[in-house]
This record gives structure tokens, sequence and C-alpha cells, in this order.
């Protein structure tokens, strides 16, 4: 059995995993930063890379000892070194490189978002041995349609290979969930917004709002949710001047609210996979990143897949946001396809 260890450090998770045979995780350790943004309101680069220092030696120690393997077990380090916050990154990066030269191991440098995608392909400890019976037992047939919905990035790609993916389409402006985000701190809910609209949501009426679906052009295979974001703004804060917040709501018209931008959001996600899926051949349909968490997100996308008759790939819920499995499992598929990092490999804080 070949496993790869992955770390992960591109933001406010510092998380350390071990990888069997590209699918199988063996540990999936994370620490999460939130209560030290919580009071700031988002995440604080400086802050985020010094507890990464603090912290990652011991995560590494957790996931190898977890999986229950020593440095002879592990055939590769893979890191993720792009996109992310530099400072963050660079934490990453330098450990990686030690234990690769340290236990004379391959080194692997990993798209964070790409790996969002290869999360959908993850087998989780517990079903490692129930699941030749699921879908994903086998891993995604390619060519797939590839969407990223997570807090930095809202993408869909042509994969080819899991080395060669294609952007069709990203946001001209804010994330998906980053939109989230904004409609918590809106609907004074609180950070990481997503799971929190979720739960509002739940009491809500999707229709009793109807916000713009902005689609930008009829062919447009890119995204753009800054002006539903605004729109929830003057819906809960009334048009400029006014003095009104979300406190001025009832609970049921915040509940609305939240069900409202939630199905407009699923909408606007569920048009543009349908657009994509006009556009390329599609054998698969993988979806990853923070907001493929989201229960009638990841309903609309099933019955999409099913109605096109291809198979759908959703991360189980722990490797829907952040974690190092993800980033490992792709290491390893790369190392497989012959791909290794030198010891300069780079920290890059774009795409
Ligand atoms: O993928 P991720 O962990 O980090 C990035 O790479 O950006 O995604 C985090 C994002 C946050 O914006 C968070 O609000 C959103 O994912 N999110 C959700 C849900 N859980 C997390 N959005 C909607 N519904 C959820 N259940
Ligand atoms: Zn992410």
């Amino acid at each position: 059995m070949s496993c790869v260890l992955g770390i992960e450090t591109t933001c406010d998770e510092t998380a350390c995993a071990v990888v069997a045979d590209r699918r199988i995780v063996r540990s999936n350790v994370i620490r999460t930063q939130i209560d030290l943004h919580q009071k700031y309101g988002g995440v604080v680069p400086e802050i985020a890379a010094r507890a990464h220092i603090e912290w990652l030696n011991d995560i590494v120690a957790e996931a190898m000892n977890r999986a229950a393997v020593s440095p002879e077990d592990i055939s590769g380090i893979a890191v993720a070194n792009c996109p992310g916050l530099v400072g963050c990154l660079l934490v990453g990066v330098s450990a990686a490189k030690a234990l690769a030269f340290a236990w004379d191991k391959p080194l692997i440098g990993v798209n964070h978002v790409h790996a969002h995608l290869y999360a959908g392909c993850l087998i989780p400890p517990a079903d490692a041995t129930i699941a030749s019976a699921s879908v994903a037992a086998s891993p995604p047939p390619l060519p797939a349609l590839g969407l990223v919905i997570s807090g930095g990035h809202t993408s869909l790609y042509e994969i080819k290979t899991f080395s060669s993916l294609r952007r069709l389409g990203s946001t001209i402006d804010d994330a998906v969930g980053e939109a989230f985000d904004k409609v918590s701190a809106i609907l004074q809910l609180g950070y990481p917004g997503g799971p929190l609209v979720e739960k509002l949501a739940r009491g809500g009426c999707a229709d009793a709002v109807n916000f713009p679906l902005s689609l930008l052009g009829r062919q447009s295979l890119d995204f753009s949710f800054s002006g539903l974001k605004t729109a929830v703004l003057y819906h809960v804060n009334g048009e400029r001047g006014t003095q009104r917040t979300s406190a001025d709501l009832s609970a049921q018209q915040r509940a609305d609210t939240a069900a409202a931008f939630e199905r407009t959001v699923s909408e606007i996600l569920e048009i543009k996979v349908r657009r994509a899926m006009e556009t390329i051949t599609a054998k698969s349909l993988i979806v990853g990143g923070g907001v493929s968490a989201n229960e009638l997100i990841r309903g609309r996308l099933r019955q999409l897949a099913d109605a096109a008759g291809i198979p759908l790939y959703l991360p189980a819920m722990e490797y829907c946001t952040d974690n190092a499995a993800m980033i490992a499992g792709l290491g390893a598929e790369l190392l497989e396809q012959g791909y290794q990092a030198d010891l300069d490999l780079s920290a890059i804080a774009t795409a």
C-alpha cells in the first residue's frame, strides 16, 4: 500500500493527512483557526501564518500516529503551494520541503483549488472496506465537468486528467462562499457564514423574495455574485439612507431572506452547470469546495447529474471545506503520473 502525506496551510486551517492508494483516507487532522479570527470578522494573514508555525509539527505527528504509519511507509510529501495567503503557504511549503529532504521522499506541489475537486474521489476510513457497492468505489470517469464552489473560488473546469484541467469560467467578482459569508454578516449571524445561513434558511420560504439571477451573457460560463449580495443588503437594510438593520426584521423575514438567497445561488449554479454540460462532453460531474456542504445545492446537483445520466462525485462532508486529505490524494495521483517538484518549489499566492 502506497501512502502519501499531505499538508494544507493555504488559509485558516492547519491540516495534515495520510492517504493510501490515492483514495483511501488513513488520517485527516484539521485544526481550525476560526476562534483566532472571529473577532476581526475575517482571516488576518499575519495571525494565520503564526498559528500555522506553532501548530504544524504537532498536526503532522498526529496524522502519522492516527494513520499508524512511520516515515518508511510514506512514498511522497504533498503540499498545497498555491493559491492562498503567501505567508501561510510558506509555512506549509517549508515544512514539506524539510520532511521531503529529511526522509528522502519525493515532494509534490498541489494546487489547492484543483484538490477541492479531488475531494469527491476520496473514500473516508469508515467506508473504505464497504465502498465497492457505491459510486465512489470507482474513480470518476473522465473527461469530467468540475465545479469548485468555495470561499475563495467559483469555477468550472473541464477535467481531462487531474494533471490537465481547463478552466471554462470563473467568478468575475465575489466567490459563492464569500457571498454566503457576506449575507451572513448582513443578517448578523456570524462567521463563517455558509452553515449559519443554511440553518436559518431551513425555516424560511424560498419564494418569499425574488432576488435577481445574474447570469452575465447568454453563453457565459462565468459567475457574478456581487449584485445578489447587494440585493440582499438593500432588501434587509432598505434603500440608501434608511437606518434599518436585520434586527428590525421579524424572525420569519430573516429566514425567508436566507432561504431566497440560497435558492437563487442554487439556481445560478444549476444553470451554469447545465450550460457547461452543453459545451463539453462530460462523463461525470465532480463538485468540491466548502459550499458543496450545502444540502440544497447538493440535492439540486444530484438531480442535474441524474437527469444527464452521469455519476456525481460530491465530497463526504468532512472533505468539503479545507482539509489535507484532498492534498494528499491529488498529490498521490500526480506522483503516479510522474510529477515531482524540486526543493526550490515556490509558494504562489494566485491560482
Ligand atoms: O473550501 P473552503 O473551506 O475554503 C476556501 O478554499 O475558500 O470554503 C469555505 C466557504 C466559506 O465561505 C463558508 O461560508 C462556505 O464555504 N460554506 C458553506 C457551507 N459550509 C461552508 N456555504 C454554504 N453552505 C454550507 N453548508
Ligand atoms: Zn479551499
